[in-house]
């Protein structure tokens, strides 16, 4: 089994910054052209300024045998977004999209907002320069369960909002309910990234047998149900579903405490893992609409003239399952398991 596709690219990644920025920077420029950078630094990144100079950390960081490796760069939703400033980054083509995290949703989202309704007139701006809003779309209410806070937030944030801004392109940021999807199939405004741990685990995975902090993310890992939904929609080839890895490294000491942080780190291996459920599937016809081509048509970019050819084996490879920052912090790989039997090479 053999396939060829163009260069994919990632639009949801966070690359850190510092040790760990050095450390994983190489997995996602040598497997990614565009990389979509997510703005929730410790520092958020609030302006252009900041997102030029975090791009500049990014491409000094990168390896040199990525050459086609493109970051582009979000800025952090939040009342510090100066609108003129935010029109000269779009102009100047530093900024390519706004991230909206509820407060308190996530990692690093202390910044975010207490409703989206507070951010109309940045959304207005967005809409106006056709520029679109990514939404982590998950409720912060404690009285919701914590499996039904992404239909919960979609229903009393996100759907109000663009009825109000039908004109607002929004990309629901790793879907991960089959109410996500009815979100996106019910308008032409949404489309959808999707992880390779949403499409290749479900909340048993997590929790059935032994909890598994490497599994921890946010939204969380869903059920079975609403995995078969994402499965659907990414593998059926429809041009508003397309992989954002949401690749967030946290060292094994922040993920193995009393309170494991969430974040899964895929960027290694997560393209060998949309590969499989997609061979699962039996659907790997529709494998480069999902990781090369969707994506960037709804960026408005030209999908990767170059390729890159992913062959699944018989015959178990060797593959690194952690990586040590030079600051001395582990991480491990999500999907090695999966990454033994696919050979992937750059053409
Ligand atoms: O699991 C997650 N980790 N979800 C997010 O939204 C943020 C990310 C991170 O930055 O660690
Ligand atoms: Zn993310």
């Amino acid at each position: 089994m053999k396939i060829e596709i163009p260069t994919p690219d990632d639009w949801h990644v966070h690359l850190r910054d510092d040790a760990m920025l050095d450390a994983v920077v190489g997995y996602t420029a040598r497997r990614f052209r565009y990389a979509m950078v997510m703005p929730n630094l410790a520092a958020p990144i609030t302006s252009s300024t900041d997102a030029a100079a975090y791009r500049d950390r990014i491409v000094a960081a990168a390896p040199a045998d990525a050459p086609d490796f493109r970051p582009v760069m979000t800025l952090y939703c939040s009342p510090l977004v100066d609108l003129d400033d935010l029109r000269r980054g779009v102009a100047e083509g530093v900024v390519k999209a706004v991230k909206y995290y509820p407060a308190g949703a996530t990692t690093n989202s202390e910044a975010g907002g207490a409703s989206m309704s507070d951010f109309l007139d940045l959304f207005e701006t967005l809409a106006e320069l056709d520029v679109r809003l990514l939404v982590h779309a998950e409720s912060t209410d404690p009285a919701i369960d914590i499996f039904d806070r992404e239909a919960a937030f979609i229903e009393r944030e996100l759907i109000p909002v663009s009825d109000r801004l039908p004109e607002l392109g929004i990309t629901l940021e790793h879907v991960s309910t089959r109410a996500g999807v009815a979100f996106v199939d019910e308008r032409s405004q949404a489309a959808a990234t999707v992880t390779p741990h949403h499409l290749a685990q479900e909340r048993s995975d997590l929790l059935a047998d032994g909890m598994r902090p490497d599994l921890y993310c946010k939204p969380v890992i869903n059920s079975a149900d609403d995995r078969d939904a994402l499965i659907a929609a990414a593998t059926s080839g429809r041009a508003d579903f397309f992989l954002g890895t949401d690749s967030a490294p946290h060292p094994t000491t922040a993920k193995y405490g009393p309170k494991a942080k969430a974040g899964v780190f895929n960027a290694a291996y997560g393209l060998e893992v949309v590969a499989e459920v997609f061979h699962q599937a039996g659907a790997l016809e529709n494998l480069a609409a999902f990781t090369s081509t969707n994506g960037a048509s709804v960026y408005d970019v030209e999908a990767s003239t170059n390729s890159v050819t992913l062959e699944r084996t018989e015959i178990d490879a060797d593959v690194a399952t952690t990586f040590t920052t030079k600051a001395g912090d582990e991480v491990v790989l999500f999907g090695a398991d999966v990454a033994t039997r696919w050979r992937v090479t750059n053409d």
